[in-house]
């Protein structure tokens, strides 16, 4: 990869993808809607800070455009901003709403502006950082389940659409991976579960360099994942109550 843009890489698994790209030679842009954190990691690697917000339309378009004027193009387009929101469906329409603009529109907005340029060049690449929760579910997030299942909805639809015309979309879905995402925002019971068998961010960022060599849809850095995934299709009763036997336990009843 020559150009990539990283979105919600001022921290976490978008800060360890934009270095290990850099690393690799690449000229990144880094995008956050923090900026400082965007200019911090950005000083780092010697790349473009771009702050902003990844779920507004205008704020993207600016990045592909810095992108097309700064670097010449976009090899990769990382889409990656992505937020954790808990409750049940009686969190609040404004946590629901904000949740479906960072977590599935921002994808949308990045399509929208990548398409007529990568089309037109005959092709490019799309990642989407999506979740093991899009494939499977969160237990106590309702509204972080619906929208990665969204996401991962649309990156299909995408990848289905336009695989013969040269785009390359993939879908990263780990389980459980060290950043502020999985250590902050209060203790939940999902999330102590998901921290015992989370990567760092920077062994995500490998899986995802070897997973751009095969374009296989899927990258997942946690490889039982796919035989979850595999249950919930082919014995979906089994699995959704294996899920709901973890629920039990988190409410101390079995
Ligand atoms: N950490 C995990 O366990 C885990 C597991 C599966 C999937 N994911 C997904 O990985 C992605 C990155 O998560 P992370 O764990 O690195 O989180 P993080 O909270 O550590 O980092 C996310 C970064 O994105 C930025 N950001 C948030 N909203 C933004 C927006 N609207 N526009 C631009 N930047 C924004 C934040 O400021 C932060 O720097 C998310 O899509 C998340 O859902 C995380």
């Amino acid at each position: 990869m020559r150009n990539v843009v990283v979105t919600g890489a001022g921290g976490g698994i978008g800060a360890a993808l934009a270095r290990r790209f850099a690393a690799g030679g690449a000229r990144v842009i880094v995008n956050d809607v923090d900026g400082a954190a965007a200019d911090a990691v950005a000083t780092d690697i010697g790349g473009i800070a771009v702050p902003g917000d990844a779920a507004n339309e205008a704020d993207v378009h600016r990045l592909v455009e810095t992108a097309w004027s700064e670097l010449g193009g976009c090899d990769l387009f990382c889409a990656n901003a992505g937020i954790l929101t808990g409750g049940a469906p009686d969190a609040p329409d404004a946590e629901w709403e904000r949740a479906w603009q960072v977590n599935v529109m921002s994808h949308v907005y990045a399509a929208r502006a990548l398409l007529p340029r990568y089309l037109g060049a005959g092709g490019g690449r799309l990642l989407f950082t999506v979740s093991a929760a899009g494939l499977l579910t969160l237990l106590g997030s309702a509204p972080y389940s619906v929208t990665k299942h969204a996401a991962l909805g649309f990156a299909e639809w995408l990848r289905a659409t336009y695989a013969h015309r040269g785009i390359t979309v993939q879908a990263l879905c780990p389980q459980g991976v060290n950043t502020a995402m999985l250590n902050s925002d209060g203790e939940s019971a999902s999330k102590s579960l998901l921290a015992e068998g989370a990567l760092s961010p920077e062994a995500v960022a490998d899986v995802v360099l070897d997973a751009l060599k095969s374009d296989n849809f899927l990258i997942l850095p946690h490889p039982e994942v796919a035989d979850y995934y595999r249950l919930r299709a082919t014995e979906t009763d089994r699995w959704l109550g294996g899920m709901n036997k973890i629920q039990r336990s988190f409410e101390g009843l079995s």
